[in-house]
């Protein structure tokens, strides 16, 4: 049986190659595309789990783990994470929601999010959330006037202010938020106005420090850099009289898409935890994700192979509809037929020939891939685009109308459909004539 060319070490491997071809777990993806249909969405409950697992383990409590909800907020997936004892980060009041529908609890999430609506703000305050993550002065006066209003008796609610550390990430700039021209958290001349609007405040207590630099952070350094800033910071408000306990250092640890090393969970924290264990403070990480990326892969089927102005471009029945990320960072997955061993020693694989991977929607950015070398598909077969199990789904959309795929978790040999395949009629659902 040959693995994932890049499998995490210690996880445990979610797609391999053995009978029947590429497998989630036990089970081939040409059955359960044949099963579900293309374009289809499955996880290895497996790796989810022990990707999660492998955080907790790196960072024990008190530390908290919340599963970043944007990654991937299958409520299926939302309750397994739930009963492995995951908390949640959430940026809206729809991933509040689902939370609670998942049994998640509220008492483990934390709420970060540029533009909270006011009515986003009033179901987090009813929720008796773990933290709220404050983004601005207009927010925190919000959340002063709806917490200043909550019946005395109720606790505290507890906030942290979400700072701007104006640290560059190395990432791509789509997903780099912590430097100073990202327009996410508070300047530091807004975070010493937030201190004095806290102070006396009725409702609501500074419970702790927030920042998210980044997401696909492939080094620790920028940690480590984010948490002396945020120490600084919980030093000046110790002085100005508060006392937060919790450092929230948002996510970003990186996947590695393409077998190029990146940190392990233990090697972020040797960045994070010792400075903050030290200054007498307790982690909040919001991970998306390295939890969920590897964990899952889309299978789609060739429609056409169309020799085209010198190029072999497959036309595949899944696009950037399904799968944004190529799209809209230029971002790199591996793609590899359903039924085809590696090329590495498989003698049948003789030619790899550069290909077009093109999705069906009307619009030239829809590549999953370009010139990429892979060996010769008929139309009819299936491709597994790996390592979408975060960001996958969560961003797909219906554009030009193509109802959204299904999803499936696979334990084993055991598959569980955990969201239908949208019909036709979906695709008109609130739409009035
Ligand atoms: N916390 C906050 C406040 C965030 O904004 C994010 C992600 C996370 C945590 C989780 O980051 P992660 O651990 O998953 O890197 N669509 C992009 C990624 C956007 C990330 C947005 N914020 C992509 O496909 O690469």
């Amino acid at each position: 049986m040959r693995t994932s060319p890049h499998p995490t070490p210690e996880a445990a491997p979610a797609f391999n190659f053995g009978a029947g071809g590429w497998r989630c777990e036990e089970v081939p993806l040409a059955d359960l595309a044949a099963r579900y249909g293309t374009p289809l969405y499955c996880y290895s409950r497996a790796r989810l789990l022990s990707n999660y697992r492998r955080l907790a383990k790196a960072f024990p409590a008190p530390a908290r783990i919340c599963y970043s909800v944007k990654a991937n907020p299958n409520l299926s997936i939302l309750r397994e994470l739930a009963a492995a004892g995951a908390g949640f980060d959430v940026v809206s009041e729809g991933e509040l929601w689902r939370v609670l529908r998942a049994g998640g609890a509220a008492s483990r999430t934390v709420f970060a999010g540029v533009g909270k609506t006011r009515s986003a703000l009033e179901a987090a305050i009813d929720a008796g959330l773990f933290m709220l993550n404050v983004e601005s002065l207009g927010e925190l006066g919000q959340i002063l006037d709806l917490a200043g209003g909550v019946p005395s008796g109720h606790d505290a609610l507890p906030v942290a202010l979400r700072v701007n550390p104006d640290v560059d990430p190395g990432t791509h700039r789509y997903i780099t938020t912590g430097k100073r021209e990202n327009k996410f958290g508070l300047e530091r001349d807004s975070f010493r106005t937030a201190l004095d609007m806290l102070r006396g405040a009725r409702g609501v207590h500074l419970a702790g420090i927030h920042a998210h630099i980044g997401s696909q952070v492939g080094t620790t350094t920028p940690y480590a850099e984010a948490v002396e800033r945020l120490l600084a910071l919980v030093a000046e408000a110790r002085e100005a009289g508060f006392a937060p306990e919790w450092v929230n250092a948002g996510g970003g640890f990186a996947l590695s898409y393409d077998g190029t090393e990146v940190p392990s969970p233990a090697a972020y924290a040797a960045a994070i935890l010792p400075p903050l264990a030290e200054a007498g403070l307790k982690l909040v990480l919001e991970i998306g994700r390295a939890i969920a990326g590897d964990a899952g892969a889309l299978v789609t089927r060739v429609l056409y192979v169309k020799e085209h102005a010198d190029r072999t471009v497959w036309i595949t029945d899944a696009g950037m509809n399904d799968l944004l990320r190529p799209s809209l960072y230029g971002a790199w997955h591996r793609i590899w037929p359903a039924h085809l061993p590696e090329s590495s020693g498989a003698g049948e694989i003789s030619a790899l020939k550069p290909v077009d991977v093109a999705g069906p929607i009307c619009e030239s950015s829809d590549y999953f891939a370009l010139g990429r070398p892979l060996p010769p598909v008929h139309a009819g077969d299936c491709l597994a685009v790996f390592d979408t199990g975060a960001y996958g789904m969560s961003m797909a959309s219906q554009y030009n109308s193509h109802p959204r795929p299904a999803e499936v978790l696979v334990d084993g040999c055991e598959v569980r459909l955990i969201r239908r395949r949208e019909t036709l009629e979906d695709l008109v659902r609130g739409e009035e004539v």
